[in-house]
């Protein structure tokens, strides 16, 4: 008798509380213990914020900042940092590449980046017969590196034009580190270096 009385007041118990439950509404959340926790007291990343006049919460890096990984502004020593105004110092021939040693593993590397990210227009010969620009779906010629204006480019022009990019050829600054960037350079500079040790006609492997 109380075993059965004990069950029908527990069941009644239980039937209250689910009731109670659901009546409780599915949007409400109930009391919350630690509101830091849910409602963040800092500015959301995205959101307005009135206290800047540009009303932006993300606030952009301090000027001259340099991310991980990027080395400072040594002019003389690694103009990693070339900014686009000084195209005059890039073209110089005075920017040399940076790279403390360019090894077999350099140009290895800076193939496999050349052979992704730029023979599709330039060509794995690098004779500016990618397959982009042999599909007709590419309106201008990319440079052909064998011909002698290529030959004797210097390399800070290079890596000027594939930081800011040159007409129709997009700035890589985004794909590419600025190692990877020198890399890629130092393996253009390497195959027209043997096109320069052949003293071949520079232009009928152009042509070839
Ligand atoms: C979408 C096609 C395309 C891709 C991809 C491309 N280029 Fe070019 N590139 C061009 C064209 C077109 C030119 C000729 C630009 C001009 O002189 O008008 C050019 C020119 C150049 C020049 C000569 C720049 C100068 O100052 O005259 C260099 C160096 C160069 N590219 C390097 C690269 C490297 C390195 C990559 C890969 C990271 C690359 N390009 C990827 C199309 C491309």
């Amino acid at each position: 008798m109380r075993k059965q009385k004990l069950v029908i007041g527990l069941s009644a118990g239980m039937l209250s509380l689910a009731l109670f439950a659901c009546q409780a509404g599915r949007n409400n959340p109930g009391r919350i213990y630690a509101p830091d926790m849910y409602y963040s007291r800092a500015y959301d990343a995205y959101s307005v914020n009135l206290v800047y006049p540009d009303s932006m919460s993300s606030r952009p890096p301090v000027p001259g900042t340099v991310p991980r990984g990027h080395t400072v502004n040594a002019h003389e020593l690694l103009p990693f940092n070339l900014p686009q105004s000084d195209s005059a110092y890039a073209v110089s021939g005075q920017v040399k590449n940076p790279l403390p040693v360019i090894t077999q593993a350099t140009l290895e590397e800076g193939q496999r980046l050349f052979n992704i990210y730029c023979a599709i227009c330039h060509g794995e010969q690098l004779d500016g017969q990618g397959p982009l620009y042999k599909s007709g779906k590419f309106p201008v010629q990319p440079a052909n590196f064998h011909l002698p204006q290529y030959l004797k480019m210097p390399e800070g022009t290079m890596f000027y034009s594939v930081t800011y990019g040159k007409n129709l050829m997009g700035s890589y600054a985004s794909q590419l580190s600025e190692r990877q960037r020198w890399e890629v350079i130092a393996y253009i500079k390497s195959v027209q270096a043997k096109d320069l040790a052949k003293g071949a006609d520079s232009t009928s492997v152009a042509k070839k």
